[in-house]
């Protein structure tokens, strides 16, 4: 019998775009204001993308700081995953762009779509892949420029979403015991097409051969997203055979700081436990949880040993959460 395997979280990055938008700006653009959007959302400032710096940029950005934080060489990668929902171009993958960019002509790159919840979703197709003996190092790359999915006369929607990218890298080293094992211990991925207007793009290649702006029922996505976010929590616990009480950091997907705290609570976590940078980022979709990770292991707040639940709910509808210690 082959050996068991982990994926073990070799190392972080993240990148944000320099421009910074905030509240205040756009209450001087469109009718809102400051303080509805930090009471409603949290959100205080969203970066957003020069133009002419693409989806792929900002990957290659997080890769890289991720790549160095690992202390790997670029040509030790047999795998690239980019979850993305802004790629560059309708095709080729963007993922093979960042392959391009790294200097890289080997092992495999493609990208993964599933909104928001795309880091998850990417996270748990390579951790597979890997445990497979698909490769033993892989990247794992969430970046958007959502900002170009924006409809800017839409308050209800434009206030929301930034542009960023995280990346962490993957290796598969031999699995110990689940208990006190460092790398991925268990991930759960869902999807439930039924929703699809809640939540989409009115535009596409095969639809209207436009790309298209964001179009979302906010407050049905909101209660959705609390009682979705903490049956996948828990769902990933129980797989693992941990409690709520075992997580040290919760490093959710920002799209709303009240949903992070419902969240929380439905789990009796309390919120000093939840990494927050919803107020810095806004929503950057796929991006938000590798940045939101990326944070808390540079600030210090999240040390080696710690057992974090990765969790993130998008358009789809999709959710997932991953346990990860680091
Ligand atoms: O990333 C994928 C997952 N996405 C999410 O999880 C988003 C989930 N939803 C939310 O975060 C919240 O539902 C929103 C932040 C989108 C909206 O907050 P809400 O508390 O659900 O507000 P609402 O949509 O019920 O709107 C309340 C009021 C409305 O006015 P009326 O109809 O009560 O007169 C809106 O027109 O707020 C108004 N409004 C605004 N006012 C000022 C909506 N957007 C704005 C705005 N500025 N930007």
């Amino acid at each position: 019998m082959s050996m068991a395997l982990r994926s073990r979280v070799i190392g972080c990055g993240s990148y944000l775009p320099r421009r910074v938008l905030t509240n205040g700006a756009l209450a001087a653009e469109i009718d809102t204001s400051d303080e509805w959007i930090i009471e409603r959302t949290g959100i205080r400032q969203r970066h957003i993308a020069d133009d002419g710096e693409l989806t792929s940029d900002l990957a290659t950005a997080a890769a890289r700081v991720a790549l160095a934080r690992a202390g790997v060489d670029a040509r030790e990668i047999d795998l690239i995953i980019v979850a993305t929902t802004t790629p560059d171009d309708t095709f080729p993958a963007t993922a093979t762009q960042v392959q391009a960019k790294l200097g890289l002509d080997r092992g495999a790159a493609f990208d993964v779509q599933a909104v928001c919840s795309g880091f998850i979703y990417g996270l748990t197709v390579a951790d597979s892949m890997l445990r497979a003996g698909h490769g033993k190092t892989a990247l794992v790359i969430g970046a958007e420029t959502f900002s170009r999915l924006l409809d800017w006369e839409d308050r209800t929607t434009c206030v929301l979403f930034g542009d960023g990218a995280g990346a962490v890298v993957l290796r598969a080293e031999a699995a110990g015991d689940i208990r006190t094992d460092r790398g991925v211990l268990a991930s759960k991925i869902h999807s439930d097409g039924r929703y699809r207007d809640m939540l989409y793009v009115d535009g596409g290649v095969s639809s209207t051969r436009t790309i298209g702006h964001v179009r979302m029922k906010g407050r049905e996505v909101f209660r959705h997203a609390v009682e979705n976010l903490a049956s996948v929590v828990q769902e990933v616990l129980d797989l693992a055979g941990f409690a709520p009480s075992d997580v040290d950091w919760v490093v959710p997907h920002q799209a709303n700081r009240r949903i992070l705290e419902a969240t929380a609570k439905k789990l009796h976590l309390p919120i000093e436990r939840v990494v927050v940078t919803v107020d810095r980022h806004a929503n950057t979709s796929a991006a938000s949880v590798p940045l939101a990770l990326d944070v808390a292991v540079s600030d210090g707040r999240i040390k080696p040993g710690d057992l974090l639940m990765l969790e993130a709910m998008g358009g789809g509808f999709t959710w997932g959460g991953a346990l990860v210690r680091w």
